[in-house]
């Protein structure tokens, strides 16, 4: 049906966290045996390939963003041979794995930075980022994202080595070819276990000014700071961003190693390259960089209106360089979660499945984050003893620092932070919501919400459910060629409650609406006379004629039409 495209451009991504996914030996921890226990529920929901978050052994500062080992499993986890059975039992479904390569920093345990940090003169020196300071003082005045000076002073040597997120991460010296010599090895580690490609973490970080020049000095890690946690009165992300990080991001290089590491992939069938960017040129002047990169420009529009999916398309898809694919996402591990950041209080589950109708209709590969299907919301921690994220834990400490009363501050901390998208996945209504068994204390709180219908088990058997309205809505992508490979192709531009759109490949042509208001609407289209419905968020309505002039839609209705020509 869609010979000309590549499986990843045909298929729907869904990210597993596998700290939260499921606890599959009882420790409170989810694992690998968790995920192949659950392989038939995810081939039954419908998607095709799996991204999986970090799996590598870790002390997990940063929740396995902070390897210590890039060709092993971590012993929470599981071991090799389990992760070959996940594998192996993916492929036998025919879907496909995909695994997060985390290119700029190592753990400060990875054997690499225990070697670097030893001696000034061992081989590994240089792997790294080391700098005198000045006058007692760190290299410059650059600063972590994740908050304080970039640089850490390490006594054994007496110098500073650099990091861009928590100095438990530092970063790996890209320009040195040992480095990248031995992290291809890794990358060819897991491609030749059969991996089917690799999520890339943090790739604007990779390289920095070499001469390290001080930045303007124009905001400081407390605007950036007040940044994240939303303060009214502080400068925008963009600003204290290009401020702030000119010399730290987006520095010459990028491009080169890109296409080293496509190359490299290349050399094997049917691999993807997905970068944790939402920069389009990253996918290469030549479409020789990277397959994928995310549209978090529409993600990060709080709330998504008609008006702004538009525009969001109409310069997304205009930025593109010829021939790249684009790629949509809702949610993932480091944001609020969807359900919550975009629902109203009064329409969420209405509103969730306008988003993932979004996501399944635009034209583009959709990425969707384990517990979306179930609309599992955001959790906010009220004891400062169960954050476990470091950065919300960081920012508490902060607010608290700067005379923040400490009750707000840990609701603005939990409210701003990542464990609020962590929880545990929800499978049914027994304790822990069969994330783990019974008697074991998840690692995060469950959220409570699990035992009022917000899992699995109840949702498989309620046939109006989100989860069967994703099960539906999925098989139906499947099935359509026009919602994978059709151009895209924008109707009625102004409206504001609404939006409206083709999907139009050669032989085929499907008309999309989606209410975006709590208002029944009438519409007409001239695009056809009638259309036969193949989908509604109001079932009844399938497979009916519609007359596309005068054309019902009830509140929050999505509906799918293929016009009659
Ligand atoms: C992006 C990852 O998604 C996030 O979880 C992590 O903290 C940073 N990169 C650093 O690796």
């Amino acid at each position: 049906m869609m010979n000309h495209l590549a499986w990843w451009q045909t298929a729907v991504f869904y990210q597993i966290y596998p700290h939260s996914f499921a606890d599959g030996n009882g420790d409170g921890v989810g694992d690998l045996v968790g995920i192949i226990q659950k392989l038939d529920y995810l081939q039954d929901l419908g998607i095709d390939a799996i991204w999986l978050s970090p799996h590598y052994p870790s002390p997990r500062f940063d929740m396995g963003y902070d390897i210590a080992d890039y060709t092993a499993v971590d012993p929470i986890y599981g071991t090799l041979d389990e992760f070959k059975q996940l594998l192996d039992g993916l492929h036998t479904r025919g879907m496909k794995l995909i695994l997060d390569l985390v290119l700029n920093h190592t753990s400060d345990q990875h054997a690499w930075f225990q070697e670097s940090r030893s001696s000034r003169d061992n081989p590994k020196r240089d792997w790294y980022i080391w700098r005198d300071g000045k006058d007692g003082a760190p290299p410059n005045n650059w600063y972590s994202i994740f908050g304080g000076p970039s640089w850490t002073y390490d006594e054994t040597t007496d110098q500073y080595y650099y990091h861009f997120f928590f100095k438990e991460q530092p970063d790996l010296n890209w320009r040195n070819p040992d480095v990248q010599a031995a992290m291809f090895a890794a990358v060819r580690f897991w491609l030749d276990l059969g991996v089917d490609g690799f999520r890339l973490d943090a790739i604007e970080s990779l390289f920095e000014h070499p001469d390290l020049p001080d930045h303007s000095g124009r905001y400081t890690d407390l605007d950036m700071f007040r940044t994240f946690q939303r303060d009214p009165d502080a400068p925008s992300f963009a600003d204290t961003s290009r401020y702030l990080f000119t010399y730290q991001m987006r520095q010459p290089g990028i491009h080169e190693l890109f296409q080293e590491i496509r190359a490299l992939v290349d050399e094997y069938d049917n691999r993807v390259l997905v970068g944790e960017t939402d920069d389009v040129a990253y996918h290469g002047q030549h479409n020789d960089e990277l397959h994928l990169v995310f549209n978090f420009s529409l993600m990060h529009r709080s709330p998504i209106t008609p008006n702004g999916i538009r525009a969001n398309q109409q310069e997304r898809l205009a930025a593109l360089p010829a021939g790249a694919w684009p790629c949509n996402t809702l949610g993932n591990h480091d944001s609020p979660r969807a359900y919550s950041r975009f629902g109203d209080g009064q329409n969420d589950e209405a509103i969730a499945r306008l988003a993932l109708a979004l996501m399944l209709t635009l034209r583009g590969t959709p990425f969707l984050y384990n517990g979306e299907e179930i609309g599992m919301g955001n959790w906010l921690p009220s004891d400062i003893a169960t954050f476990r994220d470091n950065v919300s834990l960081n920012a508490y400490q902060t607010m608290v620092r700067l005379g923040t009363p400490p009750e707000e501050a840990l609701a603005k901390a939990a409210a701003s932070g990542r464990d609020q998208c962590r929880t545990p996945m929800q499978w049914d209504n027994a304790a822990n919501a069969g994330f783990s068994p019974e008697n074991v204390t998840p690692w995060l709180p469950v959220n409570p919400n699990y035992a009022a219908g917000v899992n699995v088990a109840d949702q498989l058997a309620n046939p109006d459910s989100l989860l069967n309205f994703y099960r539906r809505l999925l098989a139906l992508r499947r099935q359509t060629s026009a919602l994978i490979a059709g151009e895209y192709v924008p109707l009625h531009e102004e409206a504001e409650e609404y939006v409206a759109f083709l999907r139009k490949t050669a032989v085929s042509t499907l008309l999309v609406i989606l209410n975006y208001s709590p208002n029944p609407l009438t519409l007409a289209f001239d695009v056809a006379e009638t259309g036969k419905v193949l989908f509604s968020s109001e079932g009844e309505r399938e497979g009916e004629t519609a007359v596309l002039a005068t054309l019902p839609l009830a509140p929050f209705e999505i509906l799918l039409t293929e016009p009659n020509q």
